[in-house]
């Protein structure tokens, strides 16, 4: 039946609608309360419309109203006019329809039901309000960040920035820097070859005959790039690593030169308070050859364990370009002469963090690179 058929019915009595049995009052009621359902879910439908708590107070008032309600008609035109023998049956019919309207109605439910329905609406639909997705920045990786350091602290000084292949010929990697074939550093165990004639450079150093070649002297330049070793990795060894060479090759270059340029370059990148010392040692492409200590940044030359108490720490290789070498990079050695150095970045970059573990900066993990 529908509202409107049920809103006539009320207001005629159960004689007038023709029931004068239990099964006929039975069977009257269970449609009106068919009815009265319907209008709820009706009204459920609407939950999330700006209107419902208004529908609400209607349907309750459709329903519950002191006089004009379904059930007060109800009450008033079938159960007070039924006659005496239909009584009980049409009372308790009656009252199973005004617990029942009573409960539909429960507006307390009904707007818990709207309030969840807008909850699960609202997480599907996006909230306009909130703050947009920021993309995470990156940062520069500590290798970098101290290649540029270095290059910053050479550029000052009037140097250039100079690079060359990492797939470099033997010749250049080291017949040009008068490495001998007995080398050990030219070993199949030393050295990671493509062919015969062709290696992956081991060192930055075959740049200095490429550039001399290039642009001739006066020449101030420096050097970063990748190397590579037959090496196995551990904390301090990588197959992969990092150099930065320098080159300075113009007329009276001396030893003070190389010294004071190096020195001037310590208390940049280390700070005032380091001191550098020099040590002879050998390399075949240059002569004199040295090796530069730095004082222990950590205990100041006091001595320590990262020093293995001794107060200092050797930081790079360098000497005065061996004249062979400046005449295969076609440069004079009797007008000119140059002072050259080798460091590993890496090797400078695990001094100015504090990082144990040269593993760490080739494996990608962002919470070591976060730090930086
Ligand atoms: N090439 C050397 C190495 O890889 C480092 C080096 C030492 C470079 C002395 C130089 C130098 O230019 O003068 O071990």
């Amino acid at each position: 039946m529908t509202l409107e058929e049920l809103k006539k019915k009320v207001d005629l009595t159960l004689a007038d609608l023709g029931v004068h049995d239990e099964a006929g009052v039975n069977a009257l009621f269970s449609e009106a309360r068919e009815t009265m359902n319907q209008e709820r879910q009706k009204l459920v439908s609407h939950s999330n419309d700006p209107e419902f708590p208004g529908l609400v107070k209607e349907f309750r008032n459709l329903c519950l109203a002191r006089k004009r309600g379904l059930v007060a008609r109800i009450d008033e035109n079938w159960l007070k006019t039924a006659p005496s023998e239909l009584r009980p049956v049409v009372g308790r019919a009656f009252n199973n329809l005004r617990v029942q309207a009573e409960h539909l109605y429960a507006e307390e439910s009904l707007v818990r039901l709207a309030q969840k329905l807008r909850e699960v609406e609202a997480k599907e639909r996006p909230d306009l309000t909130l703050p947009g997705y920021r993309r995470p920045l990156g940062s520069i990786h500590p290798i970098t960040r101290v290649q540029r350091e270095i290059e910053d602290i050479f550029l000052g000084l009037g140097f250039a920035i100079e690079t060359g292949p990492e797939v470099e010929t033997v010749y250049y990697n080291f017949d040009a820097l008068n490495i001998p074939e007995s080398h050990p550093s030219r070993d199949d165990w030393d050295t990671l070859y493509i062919d015969s004639q062709t290696v992956l450079r081991t060192h930055t150093s075959p740049v200095q005959i490429r550039a001399m070649e290039k642009y001739g002297a006066p020449l101030y330049i420096v050097i970063p790039g990748k190397c590579y070793r037959n090496d196995k990795p551990d904390a301090s060894h990588s197959p992969m690593f990092h150099q930065m060479e320098g080159l300075a090759v113009d007329v009276d270059i001396t030893f003070a030169d190389l010294k004071g340029t190096l020195d001037f370059f310590a208390k940049k990148f280390f700070g005032e308070t380091a001191r550098t010392s020099f040590r002879p040692s050998f390399f075949p492409f240059t002569e004199p050859s040295g090796e530069v200590y730095v004082s222990c940044a950590i205990c100041d030359g006091q001595g320590c364990s990262v020093c293995k108490q001794s107060g200092w720490i050797e930081v790079m290789g360098c000497g005065m370009v061996h004249p062979q070498v400046l005449r295969n990079g076609g440069i004079d050695p009797d007008r000119y002469s140059g002072w050259a150095f080798g460091l590993g970045i890496d090797r400078f970059a695990m001094m100015k963090y504090g990082i144990d573990d040269i593993q760490l900066f080739f494996q990608s993990d962002l919470r070591f690179l976060r730090q930086f």
